[in-house]
């Protein structure tokens, strides 16, 4: 099942952001897909503002270490792939305590994960549709994410 949300602003990609923190539960993973400047990194700070890390707490993406936790009513875990050299590096960094642990795990570049994929996420592939204008497609994989994205939508 695919969503596709319009978003016109900066202001709309936050608001996203902000909601998608908001709602959150523990053992969640949120996949972000998209070029360069699409915005994933900016959708991830606003989703670390809905989880409630604080603004002290500055959200930047983890290019060299791959992998940023912040403090929020859940913990936030930022994994940013693309330098990842392969999948085995994934289980060489025991990530995988990540991707099924207790707080909200947000990837980017997820295809590096290949088959350790969880199979259990809420994907977003962001487009560019102008300067400041984005495209969002969600893809709910799993019956949780299923039920959960119109609900995501109403609030
Ligand atoms: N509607 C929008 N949604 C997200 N980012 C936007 C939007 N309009 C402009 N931008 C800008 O695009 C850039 C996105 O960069 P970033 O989030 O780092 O992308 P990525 O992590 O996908 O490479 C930021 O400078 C952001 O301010
Ligand atoms: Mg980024």
């Amino acid at each position: 099942m695919s969503i596709t949300l319009p978003l016109a602003s900066l202001a709309e990609t936050v608001a996203l952001g902000e909601r998608l923190g908001v709602t959150a539960s523990p053992g969640d993973v949120i996949t972000l897909a998209g070029g360069l400047g699409a915005g994933k990194t900016t959708l991830t700070k606003a989703i670390g503002r809905g989880l409630g890390v604080p603004a002290e707490c500055y959200i930047t993406s983890p290019t060299f270490s791959l992998l940023h936790e912040y403090p929020g009513r859940l913990p936030l875990y930022h994994m940013d792939l693309y330098r990842l050299a392969g999948e085995e590096e994934i289980e060489e960094l025991g990530f995988e305590d990540y991707l099924y642990g207790e707080g909200l795990c947000v990837i980017e570049w997820p295809e590096r994960l290949g088959g350790l994929t969880p199979p259990n996420r809420l994907h977003i592939d962001l487009y560019f549709a102008g300067e400041t204008a984005r495209r969002a497609v969600l893809t709910a994989h799993g019956a949780g994410w299923q039920a959960g994205i119109g609900k995501l939508l109403d609030t």
